[in-house]
């Protein structure tokens, strides 16, 4: 195996449009923290780089629909951003963005040489055109059904339900997303990177020397390489990204998949001059944690880029996870069926940790995963209270209550003592050998397997009877019960930084390095500190409030994608006056016993005081309705609804969701006026 001597550790830049929700953070981020803090336990030179990527598509659409300018909608998303995954403790070294200087330099830079070397091939091409607009529709500017799987609303670039990468020309019936037309086809001059003439370096590389990656990630080159690469366009008709700095470039810019990858060179420029060490030396690792559908760009595309440009690494390993559902659908922006990280840092304040451990026990590794709030319930309460949080708790009181919270000294040791600690060491060779492959639920489920211990010990050991016969052997008991606490605040830590601060200082100790698990670190005579509990049981009633606000989101879209009832057949004059309506003020107001919709108004229609029986009550209380006008249809033919006799009908506007409103007039008028 090859020897390192230091990691660069690049995490996709995710694109400033939109805060991050559960899906970044489990796919990408925390496993890369993980990784990232292990190796800085060990020692190692490593380097956790991020950022924003500012440019591209989704970005200028984003801004014109919400009529604002692109930089107002990165400055917006980048800061969100950031603040949520420092909030989360993803401990980059730097997080940087795609629109500062120092990137659209890095990159400029890097086109500029790999042009000079002549490694570009220049194409005037036809490409899709919105005359009305007068633009070129670039990647998502342009939508329409998917050549592969027929489904509507593919991208110019590419078709997010079957994940096939596609030519806008290739879409059937495409439509320009800024207008709706049909679009021209017009020619322009684009600079491609020929893929093709790396293929036969990338195959022997990823499917001969790199056998080792995930099988996601191997299969999908390989299904790459074996229908072989094409010229690749590296630029594109835009306003927004980095200019095109060749003759010829006016008016265009770097396609973002060019740009942002450069991103991680940036950023580790930006955060240290010694940067090119990470990047160039052949000591250094670079892995890339990215979401599946990167893989191409991280695999196929940045590769040759690098190898294009000649002084750089390639990727060490590129372990991209599977995508996370959230509730059995498709996580999705556009739709809000997401739960947003700055959202759940505001709801459950301290429970970050709750979620890095959740978002890595069911991690999407091997297959797409489903995050529910009930699984999220269960591993918190059966698996953080109940078995890590619980042994800790046991270990810290039951040395307050015997010893005053003083380290007691271990007698002579028996088997079971022995044994329990030989498995500590065991432990760590197992959580060690998966982080070290990125398997981060496995080797979380093998740390958890040290809180395990301890609770098997204190369930053997029952220093809570052994105490009335003999203290000694309980100072024993207790001793390896916090030279376990102690091991688990180590071997937690790249996990559950945050729990892992609370235990240390319960325990009053320092952070401790990776190569001191197994160790006996914990003096005899140390005080501790008071506990408090580590994690807290989560009741129904707040996961029932989530599971309600996705509920109440899903109505939200279904009534939002719900078409308008069509316009009735029409009716002559004479009809619609026969209709009397008139505006009456509502003088009182009450619910009809036993039932859940009805309220029993009484209406003053200036022609009389009448009882009217409407189904409103699940829209408005009784109190905040009295002295409302209201429309009132008043020749309707008198009903008895629940033994009351319904003398009219309030009119109702009712939007696609069911949700009713009055239809009021905009001023006071004197009731009895005729509607028409
Ligand atoms: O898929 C995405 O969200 C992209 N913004 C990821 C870019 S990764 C890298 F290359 F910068
Ligand atoms: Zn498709």
């Amino acid at each position: 195996m090859k020897k390192f001597n230091r990691t660069l550790v690049t995490t996709a830049l995710p694109y400033a449009n939109g805060p991050v929700h559960i899906g970044h953070l489990a796919g990408v981020y925390v496993p890369a923290d993980i990784y990232v803090r292990y190796l800085r336990m060990k020692g190692e030179d490593v380097l956790l780089i991020g950022g924003s990527d500012e440019h591209g598509v989704p970005i200028t659409i984003k801004a014109q629909k919400e009529g604002i300018t692109p930089q107002d909608v990165v400055d917006k998303y980048h800061n969100i951003i950031k603040d949520s995954f420092e909030k989360f403790g993803i401990s980059f070294d730097v997080y940087s963005r795609t629109s500062n200087k120092v990137h659209h330099e890095t990159a400029s830079e890097f086109f500029k040489t790999l042009h000079e070397k002549g490694e570009f091939i220049e194409k005037t091409s036809e490409q899709y055109y919105d005359a009305e607009a007068n633009q070129f529709l670039a990647d998502r500017y342009i939508t329409g059904t998917c050549p592969h799987c027929k489904s509507e609303g593919a991208y110019g670039d590419q078709c997010e339900s079957c994940g096939t990468s596609l030519n806008a020309t290739d879409l059937i019936d495409p439509r320009s997303s800024i207008t709706g037309n049909k679009p021209e086809l017009k020619e322009t001059k684009h600079w491609y990177l020929p893929l093709d003439k790396y293929e036969p370096y990338l195959k022997q590389w990823i499917l001969e020397e790199h056998k080792e990656w995930k099988p996601n990630v191997y299969g999908q080159c390989k299904s790459w390489l074996d229908n072989g690469l094409h010229p690749r366009a590296v630029t594109r008709d835009l306003n927004w990204g980095v200019p095109v700095p060749v003759d010829g470039g006016e008016g265009k810019v770097l396609y973002v998949w060019f740009d942002a990858p450069i991103g991680y060179i940036s950023a580790t420029k930006e955060h240290t001059p010694d940067w090119e060490k990470y990047w160039k030396a052949e000591d250094s690792k670079m892995v890339h944690f990215i979401g599946k559908d990167n893989i191409v760009f991280h695999c196929i595309i940045f590769p040759s880029m690098l190898k294009a440009e000649g002084s750089y690494i390639l990727p060490e390993n590129v372990p991209s996870n599977e995508f996370l559902n959230l509730e059995g659908d498709k996580i999705s922006t556009s739709r809000n069926w997401a739960v947003w990280l700055h959202e759940y840092l505001e709801e459950f304040p301290e429970k970050q940790d709750v979620l890095r451990y959740v978002l890595t026990a069911n991690a999407p590794e091997t297959k797409d995963n489903d995050f529910t709030w009930k699984d999220y319930q269960a591993r918190n309460n059966n698996e953080l209270v109940a078995i890590l949080g619980n042994f800790v708790n046991r270990a810290l009181v039951l040395t307050h209550k015997y010893f005053d919270g003083k380290v007691p000294a271990a007698g002579e040791l028996n088997d079971f003592d022995k044994e329990t600690l030989a498995e500590i060491p065991t432990i760590k060779a197992q959580v060690e050998k998966n982080l070290e492959t990125y398997h981060f639920r496995e080797a979380l489920k093998e740390a958890m397997n040290l809180a395990r211990l301890g609770n098997k010990y204190l369930a053997d050991t029952e220093p809570w009877k052994v105490i009335k016969t003999d203290e000694e052997r309980v100072k024993t008991i207790m001793n390896i019960c916090l030279q376990i606490s102690t091991n688990l605040s180590t071997l937690m830590e790249p996990f559950l930084p945050f729990t892992v601060n609370k235990l240390r200082e319960f325990l009053n100790i320092e952070p401790l390095a990776w190569e001191n698990i197994g160790e006996n670190v914990i003096e005899v005579g140390h005080q501790i500190n008071k506990a408090s509990l580590l994690f807290e049981k989560i009741e129904d009633t707040t996961i029932q409030a989530q599971v309600d606000k996705l509920l109440a989101t899903k109505a939200a879209n279904e009534a939002a994608n719900k078409p308008v009832a069509p316009a009735k057949e029409n009716i002559n004059f004479d009809d619609f006056m026969k209709m009397d309506v008139r505006v009456g003020t509502i003088t009182e107001a009450e619910k009809v016993a036993k039932t859940k919709k009805l309220l029993k108004l009484t209406v003053d229609t200036g022609i009389d005081q009448r009882t009217v029986v409407s189904g409103i009550a699940e829209h408005y209380k009784p109190e905040e309705i009295i002295g409302k006008q209201v429309s009132i249809l008043v020749n309707l033919e008198p009903k008895k609804l629940k033994g009351i006799e319904s003398q009219g009908m309030i009119l109702m506007a009712e939007d696609a969701d069911g949700k009713l409103s009055f239809v009021s007039p905009d001023q006071t008028v004197k009731p009895g006026s005729e509607i028409r």
